[in-house]
């Protein structure tokens, strides 16, 4: 099979995406203490405004009710303009103090919300530093100990009910991070690292998304965050820590091969590979995360040959290449590409 005939056999699947089970990305749906405080605060916020508008509303109806009614033939009633008003002074009064007094509310609701946020305890917190490039995430593990430390790409698992540090920063622009299930957005700014702390109580899948414009794929510059139960985290862990596992057949040795000659290896890191170059996400457990470039493709064998033959048909201005191979070349890549589980 040609390569052009592999990839519109590709792309008959991909005009027919598999709608995936779509994780939760709602603000309305907290499943973490930060944004459960947040969605507290969203809650009062409305419940003020909604009762503001109604009143506003009532008034100016009141208002329209009780004008006096002119008619077309007769001429403009324009009397009461000479007399003052004394009445109204009163209602102005009110409202001005009504609406100062709930400003404050508002206020103090908001200060006591951001006291709350930054008050959830660290003890054994997970530390992750993740940077946004344009337009994915690089996300490193860190720890005390060296050679615990680990990296992976746009797919952050941390354990439910425990504390996360995330250490922002950006490789490029500004980004910003925004999982609106998990917590509030906090931006990545170049040279300067921002801190984001939560919890997730609930083990799951939740999607996040970039949410400060920076460039032409802002749009396709998610992640997702997978809170899994601690015990399995710990497995997750472990397995990350490890290189990728060496090719076993001839034909992922062959894949292998075709890694290190082509572009693959001047951007891309694999453990336990002479591949370790940092440009584009670390994929030594590409095969282990549900999605590619960034949350925009499901991770299957279909839709990965596709997108390293041409990346630019899915995300025009990224920064990796199309790269022309043979059918039997990526055929090779497939096989051991599947490998880095
Ligand atoms: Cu990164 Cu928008």
């Amino acid at each position: 099979m040609t390569v052009r005939a592999l990839l519109s056999l590709v792309l008959l699947g991909v005009s027919g995406i598999a709608a995936a089970a779509v994780p939760a990305q709602d603000a309305l749906q907290p499943h973490g203490v930060q944004a459960l405080e947040i969605y507290n605060l969203w809650r009062l916020t409305l419940l003020v405004c909604t009762l503001v508008f109604a009143a506003v509303l009532a008034a100016f109806l009141y208002a329209i009710w009780r004008a006096p009614r002119s008619r077309v033939q007769l001429a403009p009633d324009v009397s009461s303009l000479d007399q003052p008003e004394p009445r109204l002074r009163r209602p102005v009064v009110i409202g001005v103090a009504v609406s100062t007094l709930l400003l404050i509310v508002l206020i103090v609701a908001d200060f006591l919300t951001d006291r709350r946020l930054s008050q959830l305890p660290l003890k054994d917190a997970v530390r992750i530093e993740v940077t946004g490039h344009m337009w994915w995430w690089g996300a490193r593990y860190l720890d005390d100990e060296p050679s615990r430390i680990f990296s992976t790409a746009n797919e952050v698992h941390v354990p439910a009910g425990k504390p996360v540090i995330l250490k922002l920063n950006s490789a490029d622009v500004i980004h910003s991070f925004w999982a609106p299930s998990l917590h509030g957005k906090k931006d990545l700014i170049p040279g300067r690292t921002a801190l984001l702390q939560f919890r997730v109580d609930k083990p799951g899948v939740y999607r996040g998304q970039c949410a400060e414009f920076c460039g032409f794929e802002h749009a396709l510059m998610a992640f997702t965050v997978v809170a899994d139960p601690p015990a399995q985290y710990e497995a997750w862990a472990a397995r990350q820590r490890l290189p990728a596992p060496q090719p076993a057949t001839e034909l992922q040795k062959a894949g292998l091969a075709v890694f290190m000659r082509s572009t693959c290896a001047m951007c891309h890191t694999v453990a336990g590979t002479d591949a370790g170059a940092r440009l584009g996400p670390d994929l030594t457990h590409l095969a282990s995360r549900g999605m590619l470039a960034s949350g925009t493709l499901p991770n299957t064998r279909e839709y990965l040959a596709a997108w390293i033959l041409d990346p630019q048909r899915f995300k025009k201005g990224t920064s990796m290449p199309p790269t022309p191979l043979s059918a039997a070349d990526l055929n090779a890549l497939m096989a051991y590409l599947e490998t880095l589980k």
